[in-house]
């Protein structure tokens, strides 16, 4: 069974990026699995307690969820062009100590998508990570994109990712990364 962890990058309980993966677990191909991770209890980055105190809890949990994952889909809300902050945070934090960096993050697989209110799709902030993908040695999966805009038309009022058309997309995205890293 390949296992993906998707981890989306908002804290908001009605995030719609949240509502994408959750739509993405019943969307995997045969023989994947799509396991969801919360940022919850994740502090600010802060050096003087990681010198002092050790990795938070939280994250220690995060980290041994990525490094159990076959590969990691990262659902990333965009704020004012960029990536937010707390979803960067979190990622600081799994960097961290440089000696765990092998195990965690280097040559994981891994793919960027996000839904937005807004127009554009959440690309601005898709791109943003791949300067960070690159400098942590992860392998991105570029052959998928999947930008979904005015996703709050596409929900129904539970929350749900109801459209079709963004499920067959979500579909093919998950198949084509989970090919990309069983492959
Ligand atoms: C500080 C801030 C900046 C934002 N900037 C953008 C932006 O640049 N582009 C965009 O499409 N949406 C932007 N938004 C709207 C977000 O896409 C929207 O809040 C979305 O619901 C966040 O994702 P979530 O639903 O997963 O929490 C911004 C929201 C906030 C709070």
């Amino acid at each position: 069974m390949t296992t993906i962890l998707g981890i989306p990058g908002s804290l908001r309980r009605g995030s719609f990026n949240r509502a994408l993966l959750e739509a993405a677990r019943a969307l995997m191909p045969e023989g994947a699995q799509l396991e969801v991770a919360g940022l919850d209890g994740i502090p600010l980055y802060d050096g003087d307690v990681e010198a002092s105190q050790g990795i938070p809890a939280a994250v220690t949990a995060l980290k041994d969820r990525i490094a159990a994952a076959d590969g990691i889909v990262v659902a990333t809300p965009e704020y004012n062009g960029s990536m937010p902050g707390v979803l960067k945070n979190a990622i600081d934090w799994c960097s961290r100590p440089p000696e765990d960096q092998a195990r965690v993050l280097r040559d994981r697989p891994v793919a960027m998508l996000g839904a937005t209110p807004g127009r554009l799709g959440t690309i601005l902030a898709q791109d943003a990570w791949l300067g960070v993908v690159r400098t942590l040695r992860m392998r991105p999966w570029y052959q998928g994109r999947l930008m979904v805009s005015a996703v709050h038309d596409l929900l129904d009022d539970e929350g749900r990712l109801v459209d079709s058309n963004t499920r067959d997309q979500l579909r093919a995205f998950m198949a084509g990364f989970v090919a990309f890293v069983d492959d």
